[in-house]
């Protein structure tokens, strides 16, 4: 008799995304005239950029001769070319030096992220933010790292959950114990907030003082705005002893059907054994690697090399600003109306207080109703996400400002 996972059976119902997904569909076949604006999950419309495009064909083009051909792609890291580049674009100019076999290139930070606990414990205490990106946290729980989840309070056993709420500006306070994995998302994913290099600072020293390792999420980093904002942990002194970091294309260059982002694993970085011996996570990502994944398509790497080009440089930041005007539309519409509204000023989310207290399903269902407009719940994301409300700004310039519209004149609040 086969066995199943039960810790698959902590999860209750449906993956964020795809319940959304679910109710989209159901109210559309029920009112197939509704033009329904998408303002749900964080997925990009704008086309890949043209110098992208460029790369990606030149690629395609080099599997088809013999003498350019590439089958599997070098163990564990990816390609020197692209690993160089982003040593040379993303991290030097910000003053963090790291070495080639730092870098492993993948097809995602979502399957990063989750499957980077695989090198932990299970006996560790997770922390994380609250309210956080889902996969974080489900993947701790299908791992067996997690106890039950409590339906009254939103929140599975045995995790430390750190509220991020207008009340303390979304900057998370440090836990009371001792915790050993800390998620951390900056830019945050939802809240659109991020921490200064002071607030960030004291997670590092923390990770120190506790032997803890920080999960460090920067998939938005290239929606900052504000020169004072930390675009990676390791501008801070000492992060790289304590602290992975996992970037992507998918945001930055239009990547989330193209599949291409990276994890930075410091050798310096070590967890221990039972023992309390170190062992370099570095070494064990790379095995883990090894064993489970043959990389990143050349043609995807190719393409994403091009996104360093002078052009794909420029072609990315007209991109971004482009969806960051959409996040500035949308922000200074809903408080023309009294809306509450947080984040979308270094982060392509904006994060809204529901009016009336309302409650965020409910607020879910009135928006889906009256206004044909969908959004992601902030209890989705957690239960200090109840009352809130996000909104993308990866749609196009029309519906951010059709969006607006219909918030001033369909919506009852
Ligand atoms: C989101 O909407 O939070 C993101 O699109 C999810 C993701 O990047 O996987």
């Amino acid at each position: 008799m086969a066995l199943i996972n039960e810790n698959y059976l902590k999860l209750p119902g449906n993956y964020l995304f795809a319940e959304i997904a679910r109710r989209r569909d159901a109210f559309q076949k029920a009112h197939p005239e509704a033009n329904i604006i998408r303002l749900g999950i964080g997925d990009v419309t704008k086309p890949l950029p043209p110098a992208v495009i460029e790369g990606l064909h030149k690629a395609v083009d080099e599997m088809a001769d013999e003498k350019t051909f590439k089958g599997y792609g070098p163990d564990g890291y990816g390609y020197e070319f692209l690993i160089e580049l982003i040593i040379k674009h993303d991290y030097l100019p910000r003053g963090v030096k790291l070495d080639k076999d730092e870098i492993f290139i993948s097809d995602g930070a979502k399957s990063d992220t989750a499957n980077i606990q695989e090198i932990f414990g299970v006996g560790n205490t997770v922390a994380l933010t609250d309210p956080v990106y889902p996969v974080y946290i489900d993947s701790n729980v299908m791992a067996g790292r997690t106890g039950l989840y409590n339906e009254k309070e939103g929140k599975f056993d045995k995790v430390v959950y750190l509220p991020c709420t207008a009340e303390n500006n979304f900057v998370p306070e440090l836990p009371k114990g001792k915790v050993d994995m800390i998620y951390l998302c900056f830019p945050n994913n939802p809240t659109g907030t991020t921490l200064s290099k002071e607030e960030l600072k004291k997670w590092v020293d923390y990770a120190k003082e506790n032997k803890a390792v920080i999960l460090f999420d920067a998939a938005y980093e290239a929606f900052i705005q504000e020169d004072d904002v930390p675009h990676s942990i390791y501008e801070i002194e000492g992060a790289k002893e304590v602290a992975i970091e996992f970037r992507s294309f998918s945001k930055t260059a239009g990547f989330t059907g193209t599949r291409c982002a990276f994890t930075v694993v410091p050798k310096e970085l070590m967890a221990y054994t039972s023992n309390g011996e170190p062992v370099s996570l570095n070494s064990l990502w790379f095995r883990r690697q090894t064993t489970k994944f043959n990389g990143t398509a050349y043609i995807i790497q190719k393409g994403a090399a091009a996104v360093y080009t002078p052009e794909g440089q420029k072609q990315i930041k007209e991109i971004i600003n482009y969806y960051m005007t959409n996040a500035k539309i949308i922000r200074e519409g809903l408080e023309s109306i009294g809306i509450q509204v947080f984040g979308g000023v270094n982060a392509p989310y904006i994060w809204l207080k529901t009016p009336n207290g309302m409650d965020s399903w409910a607020f879910f269902d009135k928006l889906l109703e009256e206004a044909h407009i969908i959004g992601t719940p902030g209890v989705g994301f957690g239960p200090s996400g109840q009352g809130y409300f996000r909104l993308t700004a990866f749609g196009s310039r029309e519906n951010a400002e059709e969006a607006v519209e219909r918030f001033k004149t369909r919506l009852k609040i």
